[in-house]
């Protein structure tokens, strides 16, 4: 989730570069730099947090005349947010910016090591810059060394490069990350997304996989495996607040399409080959610790919750998961061999925050889950993972839970293979099951237009249970979440076996009830809830791989192997459902009534 900005021509440099990365900003803001060349002269700056101590940093520079110049804004994957791991990275004559990841970054590296070169950063990217010095070095040929060091690269990557050799071009790769070039007369912009050269250039081509080539003289020479081929160049939208949402029509609506890509992200360094690691994170830190805590708010909540199942089932280690606001009441009992975990999107929900200092006044070791790197959770905890998911700006949250849920299963197996609960098949097996899990969080046009098709039967009647057992209460309870928050319906979530003991006695045809049906637990348990509740003429959308005939509606699902991929096919779905049924009832999806996105306040 970097941003990436580029230009070739006359005009002040900096400004059209910190402008661009402003409007990239969301897609992370630990760091950002710049490098221009102008006059066959190289300038750069770095600095660390948003983007305004660039700003400052840069503040008496000012470019003129022609030159090229790139741009970058970083969420930490590979390397902790400083400004030695913040692009873009420099060789001894050329500089790059890079957003995705070298799977073979450390072969590289120990390749170029070996020939004496020495890293400055912690970072896969670095590796490409020496790279193409390395050949350059051999050749004295720009673009071929260019083109031989891209094919040497393997894994995910949106990549400019601009070197002394050649003073006036660009040299540019796409893989797997999204670039843009757009077009103004003379002048070539480059960037990760249509925003920040909406109102500069004109038209712009959309870069595909495997495509590279170099900018010169107001021209692109574009090649892929085949060659040099042509391309078209499209009209450039001239609205912003479409394009920030990439044609989307909410930002929640993007966000959970984004999922299936920040997953990856959370992953990053993180799932290993044999093994889970957290390099914020070691053995030690879980010295003496044998009962976890989890105090979060909302949809952080059900995150906990979902995990403290996940802790006690195959980490083998007591948890227990409270609201942050009740627990700050209760003048709870907290004993040091507890370790204290808080769960928050935006890292400033003032109840949790307010639990964690209690917990440290009582003297237990913390660990945040977070998505904002600096903020004030992450600063008042002992350690901090973060979630990665990059800025979300639809109000209900749906990424950060994704995220949130796959750092604690994560978690999760990094303390089972500390306290060796968990043996290498099991392990073998949770990694498989991990790998797949950005699959199993596509939106096909298929499923939207179904869960499009059925929401207009779900506008009405007097409320809606979601249902679901063991793991899938929690998702039930933030399937109900989503839906009220957005479309003011009444909604509750319920352990399905719970019905019976009360809530059943609201059954009727315009009760709503979703039924989580994962195959792989507890499935026949929760088709008999489901039973009793179609008895009582409940209606029923059953959500699960198995066809279930009592149901009124019926969505089914794909995974079945693993209680997780059933975990998040299905929070997707109801994540939709939510944003459908709303966008119907007319209601301001992105900014629902009554709700901020971050609750500062007790
Ligand atoms: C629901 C939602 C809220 C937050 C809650 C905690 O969609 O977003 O319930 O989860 O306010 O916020 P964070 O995670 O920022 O601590």
């Amino acid at each position: 989730m970097c941003g990436i900005v580029g230009y070739i021509g006359v005009k002040e440099k900096k400004e059209i570069l910190l402008d661009g990365l402003q409007e990239l900003e969301y897609r992370g803001y630990d760091s950002a730099g710049i490098a221009i060349i102008e006059n066959s002269q190289l300038k750069h700056f770095k600095a660390v947090g948003k983007l305004e101590n660039l700003r400052e940093k840069t503040k008496n520079y000012s470019s003129s005349g022609f030159g090229v110049s790139i741009g970058h804004t970083r969420w930490a994957t590979h390397g902790k947010p400083t400004e030695l791991n913040a692009h873009p990275h420099l060789g001894e004559f050329s500089f790059v910016v890079h957003n995705g990841i070298i799977e073979n970054y450390q072969e590289l590296k120990e390749e170029l090591e070996s020939d004496g070169i020495n890293f400055l950063s912690q970072t896969d990217t670095e590796t490409i810059v020496h790279l193409f010095e390395k050949y350059y070095n051999k050749s004295k040929e720009p673009f071929i060394s260019f083109t031989n060091t891209i094919n040497r690269l393997q894994g995910a990557y949106a990549l400019l490069l601009i070197t002394e050799a050649e003073p006036d071009v660009i040299f540019f790769a796409k893989n797997g990350s999204p670039m843009l070039i757009g077009f103004n007369k003379d002048e070539i912009y480059f960037a990760s997304s249509d925003t920040p050269i909406i109102g500069k250039a004109t038209e712009v081509y959309y870069l595909e996989d495997g495509e590279y080539g170099y900018a010169k003289n107001g021209e692109v020479t574009l090649f892929n495996k085949n060659g040099e081929k042509g391309f078209v160049k499209k009209a450039l939208t001239t609205n912003k607040a479409m394009a920030q949402k990439d044609g989307f029509r909410f930002f929640m609506e993007k966000e959970i399409y984004e999922q299936s890509q920040v997953i990856n992200d959370t992953m990053i360094g993180r799932v290993l080959d044999k093994e889970i690691d957290f390099e914020e994170l070691n053995s030690d830190f879980f010295n003496g610790i044998s009962n976890i805590k989890i105090c979060a708010c909302g949809t952080s909540y059900h995150s906990a919750l979902a995990g403290s199942y996940l802790l006690e089932r195959v980490a083998k280690i007591p948890c227990q998961v409270e609201i942050a606001s009740e627990f700050r009441y209760k003048e709870p009992l907290l004993q040091k061999n507890t370790l204290f975990i808080t769960i928050s999107q935006s890292g400033e929900t003032a109840d949790t925050l307010e639990a964690l200092k209690m917990a440290k006044r009582a003297g237990l070791r913390s660990l945040s889950v977070c998505n904002v790197d600096n903020s004030s959770i992450v600063r008042e905890s002992d350690r901090a993972i973060l979630t990665r998911a990059g800025i979300e700006k639809g109000v209900a949250s749906t990424k950060a839970f994704a995220t949130q849920t796959m750092v604690l299963w994560l978690l999760t197996l990094y303390i089972a293979q500390i306290k060796k609960t968990i043996s290498k098949e099991e392990l073998d097996s949770e990694l498989k099951a991990i790998r797949k899990t950005p699959k199993a969080l596509i939106v096909t046009d298929k499923l939207h237009d179904k869960i499009h098709r059925l929401s207009k039967r779900y506008l009405h009647g007097h409320g809606f249970f979601f249902i679901g057992r063991d793991l899938f209460f929690p998702l039930a309870l933030e399937g109900a979440l989503k839906l009220k928050e957005i479309s003011y319906l009444h909604a509750e979530g319920y352990p399905a076996g719970e019905m019976k003991h009360g809530p059943i006695a609201l059954a009727d045809s315009e009760l709503f009830t979703i039924a989580l049906m994962p195959k792989s637990l507890h499935y026949e348990k929760i088709k008999s809830n489901v039973e009793e509740l179609s008895a009582r003429d409940a209606t029923i959308l059953a959500i699960s791989p198995e066809p279930f005939e009592l149901s009124d509606d019926f969505i089914q699902t794909h995974y079945k192997s693993h209680p997780m991929l059933e975990f998040f096919e299905m929070m997707v779905i109801t994540q939709l459902l939510a944003l459908e049924i709303s966008i119907r009832l007319g209601n301001d999806v992105d900014m629902p009534r009554n709700l901020a996105k971050s609750v500062t306040v007790e």
